[in-house]
């Protein structure tokens, strides 16, 4: 519910768990007063007027730091973190935006191109538009609001329309900002590495700013664009957690600046680092969105609205409610070395134990024996592939199993036809070296003509294969970025316009392939973020498939995405990059607790390990529907260890999945607790096969330890306990 109350000049978004303040001073200044627990008439009288005596403060006398402020500008007297700047043509970087108007609008505005959450009829959702204008410059700010009460959760960006007779030059532009009353508040971040994507980190923040942000062209492996901020004591299930995240798989930044006073001022949205938009009279920029979500009871709640916000408002199209088909991979099976006979026969054993989907991965086309050629070129290599893409295809859809293709798209390698007929596409700064990475240059996707030729020649290799699905893969960070088809002052365009054409081609080759499963990858997971969950919906979690790893890998990610976009693979030991050999039950195990699938040359496996395989796939078949679009809790972390665990509960609560990993022995003397489950209906009695009856009341105050799990010494056991109620 949004409401303005004209008499306290306020604006109250108030829904299941959060309310979100806003005024409008005397002086007219947007004012954040509140987001957070929802406020009882009492608490909401007394922050309104203390706001009020705060509000009348002669400004010429007390700064605009002791204001909370909605979307600060800089350059008067309140010299925190900005939320905008802008380059005036006079030079000047002073802007003054006073409140104008307000409009409320049903549900949600289409804002053009780029990723957007939906809304649809039910959600309840209200956009609140809040105009400010700067009279002198003519320009125009509009704040957007997109409350969805049903999730408990908001979206907001910023629109700046340039209504006078110059153009103005936009430094930064977020699309949130935020003033938190004084702490003390904790940090919690997702830094990682190749491989090694979304660990988890927090800690306390010290006065300063923090930038936690991506200057490399995609979203990152070294940090996720989401953050959460806690205020006191908070866990699973108690305290106050405030999560921000900017949906952009280009350059995004969150701050957080805490202040003399502990007050904690956050921004979201796009980076300013090395940014720059001309902003032409007549026009405007629209900022990418990004996602607020508030819980007053801890991660697990905050999660659980996330994920299904995500599963219903993010992701669409065709897959967006249907299982996952199980698929199986080549890469780790034979990299770039294959023929059709050898993929046949990967296919062929991953169908008699139970798979759905083979995938072609990485070295199909052009000359493409290891990493240093042919992206760009995406013709079938016919010494590899003799019957082409449609031979081969025609052949894995013989057998029952549906196609799927690996494309690079936004790449190109120097040793390519298509950099000899184009070598002005790529990125690249005049006189400059052109530093590979992987031997790949990036292809300039903020050009129409780069993509309209990557729109035909993609189109033709994905019909002739007539696949089922897609792997969109982008294995480099951007550098030397700079365009050959914009002038001088457009340069700092250029990481914009790169990801804006991204989206462009994967929207327009979702709409010619609607019926395609499209999953995203970037090195493994390095653009796993909610700009491209809008096209793709499932994702390549990371490039190690180790079964421990794997467990932190996931367990991390879970904070803001649901299993089901997460891509989790079974594949051989020892594992090809930590050398590690886990029992096959744990590596599956932890693969079913994603999106499962299987990466390995099975040709190559036991016929007793082919036949376990196989008892997982089944099982998978059946849980999966509960895996995919059930509630995930987390109950034990694998950063904490010795053991780690998770649970699955089907939307009526009538069904639930325990997984459990047991990743180090107890020190000696410790009393092995049992593990508490949560989400389950309290008065309902779930049977648990070979352990008995219990009451839901009873799993979650006591908790559940199966037999296996009770000596203290066991190392790398794990379970899958199937609760039926
Ligand atoms: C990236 C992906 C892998 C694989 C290779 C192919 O690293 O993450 O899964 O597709 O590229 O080159």
């Amino acid at each position: 519910m949004i409401r303005h109350d004209p008499r306290s000049r306020t604006f109250q978004l108030e829904g299941q768990g959060f309310s979100y303040l806003l005024g409008v001073s005397p002086r007219k200044d947007l004012h954040h007063l509140h987001w957070g627990v929802p406020l009882s008439p009492k608490a909401k009288r007394a922050l309104l007027s203390d706001w009020e005596k705060r509000a009348l403060e002669d400004e010429h006398h007390i700064s605009r730091e002791f204001q909370r402020r909605e979307f600060p500008d800089f350059g008067h007297n309140d010299l925190r973190t900005p939320a905008f700047l802008l380059e005036h043509t006079d030079g000047t970087r002073v802007s003054e935006f006073l409140y104008d108007s307000f409009k409320v609008l049903p549900g949600k505005p289409d804002f053009g191109p780029g990723p957007a959450s939906r809304s649809k009829t039910g959600d309840q959702a209200q956009t609140l538009k809040i105009v400010l204008v700067d009279q002198l410059q003519k320009l125009e700010l509009d704040l957007y609001y997109t409350f969805y009460p049903s999730y408990g959760l908001l979206v907001r960006r910023t629109i700046l329309r340039n209504q006078g007779r110059k153009p103005v030059d936009i430094l930064k532009l977020a699309s949130a900002s935020l003033d938190l009353p004084p702490g003390p508040w904790n940090l919690v971040r997702f830094p990682g590495k190749w491989a090694g994507e979304r660990q988890m980190k927090d800690g306390p923040l010290q006065e300063g700013t923090v930038r936690l942000e991506s200057r490399r062209g995609i979203s990152s492996h070294e940090m996720n664009p989401f953050a959460m901020v806690t205020r006191g004591e908070t866990s699973e299930e108690k305290g106050e957690v405030f999560a921000l995240a900017p949906v952009t798989s280009g350059n995004w930044l969150i701050e957080a600046e805490l202040f003399r006073d502990r007050s904690l001022r956050m921004t979201v949205g796009l980076n300013d680092f090395g940014f720059k938009w001309r902003l032409e009279p007549g026009k405007a920029f629209v900022t990418p969105e990004s996602l607020l979500a508030y819980s007053g009871d801890g991660f697990s709640n905050l999660s659980l609205r996330l994920h299904r916000f995500v599963k219903d408002r993010v992701l669409g199209g065709h897959w967006q409610k249907r299982p996952r088909p199980m698929l199986i991979n080549n890469w780790e099976a034979t990299y770039f070395k294959f023929d059709q006979e050898k993929l046949l026969k990967i296919a062929k054993a991953g169908k008699d134990a139970g798979l759905e989907l083979f995938v072609l991965d990485d070295g199909w086309f052009g000359k493409r024996n290891d990493d240093t050629t042919s992206l760009g070129d995406w013709t079938v290599d016919r010494r590899k592939l003799p019957e082409g893409l449609g031979g081969l295809s025609e052949r894995i859809h013989g057998m029952g199993l549906k196609f799927g293709l690996w494309i690079e798209p936004e790449m190109v390698s120097p040793k390519s036809l298509l950099y000899k007929k184009h070598p002005d596409w790529c990125l690249h700064a005049p006189g400059r070296v052109r530093r590979g990475s992987r031997s790949q240059l990036v292809l300039d996707m903020g050009r129409p003509e780069v993509r309209d030729h990557l729109f035909k020649v993609l189109t033709a290799a994905l019909e002739e294969a007539k696949v089922d699905y897609v792997k969109w893969d982008m294995n480099r960070s951007l550098s030397e970025v700079h365009s050959a088809a914009l002038p001088p002052d457009r340069q700092s365009e250029v990481y914009f316009r790169y990801v804006m054409g991204v989206y462009d081609l994967m929207d327009r080759l979702n709409r010619r392939f609607p019926r395609v499963l499209f999953e995203g990858c970037s090195g493994g997971g390095a653009r796993f973020d909610l700009g491209v969950l809008n096209y793709h919906p499932q994702i390549w979690t990371s490039d190690n498939t180790d079964g421990l790893d794997r467990l932190k890998i996931q367990y991390a990610t879970s904070f803001a995405y649901p299993p089901l976009v997460m891509g989790a693979h079974v594949s051989s030991v020892p594992n090809h990059f930590t050398h590690r050999s886990l029992p096959l039950k744990w590596r599956a195990l932890v693969a079913m607790s994603g999106n499962f699938g299987v990466e390995a040359d099975l040709t190559k496996w036991s016929k007793k390990d082919l036949k376990e395989l196989a008892g997982y796939i089944s099982l998978y078949r059946e849980i999966r529907p509960l895996v995919q679009f059930g509630d995930f809790y987390r109950l034990e972390s694998p950063f904490a260890g010795p053991r780690a665990s998770w649970l699955f509960v089907s939307p009526e609560r009538s069904q639930a999945l325990l997984f459990i990993f047991q990743t180090e022995p107890w020190k000696r003397g410790t009393k092995v607790p049992p593990v508490r489950l949560r989400g389950l209906a309290p008065l309902r009695h779930y049977s648990i096969e070979g352990a008995g009856k219990f009451k839901g009341d009873r799993l979650m105050e006591v908790g559940f330890l199966p037999a296996p799990f009770r000596s203290p010494s066991q190392k790398f056991i794990c379970g899958l306990y199937h609760l039926k109620g």
